[in-house]
């Protein structure tokens, strides 16, 4: 059984004062929640903050990106070691702003996985297809692709510690959500796309998450698809009071 997950990426929003604040509103509005697990992605300089407010709860604290190597001559990364010290434990990595605003290619995430991996930490891996793409058929071509360079390398036990995030570019902060048909859709041909590269077992036990305009109005649905496994959200999970709705989406028996 997957255990579903939310996961909040903040980006590049708040303080560390407004961070303390919503993750304080979140603790709330998760208590007695154990059939599901809850991430939250703050910027890199309100980590040690939501950490320590988060800290006896069962959330989970994420850096939104990190590099590949323990330290040095890198200016503007953040080591695996760093992350740990301000109290994460995961990190998002190929978020499709890294790749489209900031040049990241499939290589450098994959650099960027290994090294996440080998310290320990657990990854959200996102992929997804740009509106181009889905005009041009495109799209699961391009997953596959994503999918293959992002994991070169990569043994099947280490997928034990990384979740997929499917967000469609098109759906992300436009309002526009794929329907859960559509995402369902992808995220079925996701698993089984990793149940040939690698096992079925690690398939059926990979967790893939929908991005890209979730709100507390179309949660449901989409936690009702067999293959989604929760959601990676952005703009609502900036308010608490949708965030915690999200979070506490129903469960489909
Ligand atoms: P929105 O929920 O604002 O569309 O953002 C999705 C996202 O990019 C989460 O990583």
């Amino acid at each position: 059984m997957r255990k579903p997950i939310i996961a909040g990426n903040w980006k590049m929003h708040t303080t560390r004062a407004q961070a303390r604040e919503l993750a304080a509103a979140i603790v709330s509005g998760c208590v007695g929640l154990s059939d599901r697990d809850v991430l939250l992605a703050p910027p890199f300089t309100a980590l040690s903050q939501v950490s320590r407010e988060v800290s006896g709860s069962s959330i989970i604290v994420a850096g939104q990106n990190v590099c590949w190597q323990e330290q040095g001559a890198f200016t503007g990364e953040i080591s695996p070691a760093m992350l740990f010290d301000c109290g994460a434990t995961a990190v998002i990595i190929g978020h499709s702003e890294r790749r489209q605003l900031f040049g990241e290619d499939d290589k450098l995430i994959n650099r960027r996985i290994h090294g996440a991996l080998a310290a320990g930490l657990l990854v959200v891996f996102c992929i997804g297809e740009t509106l181009a793409h889905r005009e041009a058929e495109k799209t699961l071509d391009i997953l596959k692709s994503q999918l293959h360079w992002g994991l070169t390398d990569l043994v099947g036990d280490s997928l034990a510690s990384v979740i997929i995030a499917y967000e469609p570019v098109w759906a992300i902060g436009t309002g526009k959500t794929a329907s859960s048909g559509q995402a369902q859709e992808v995220h079925g041909f996701i698993r089984a796309e990793i149940g040939r590269m690698y096992k079925k077992e690690i398939a059926e036990n990979l967790r893939i998450l929908y991005g890209g305009s979730v709100k507390p109005d179309n949660i449901d649905d989409l936690m009702a698809q067999p293959d989604i496994d929760g959601a990676l959200v952005g703009g609502a999970a900036l308010d608490a009071e949708s965030f915690n709705r999200i979070i506490n989406f129903t469960q489909q028996i």
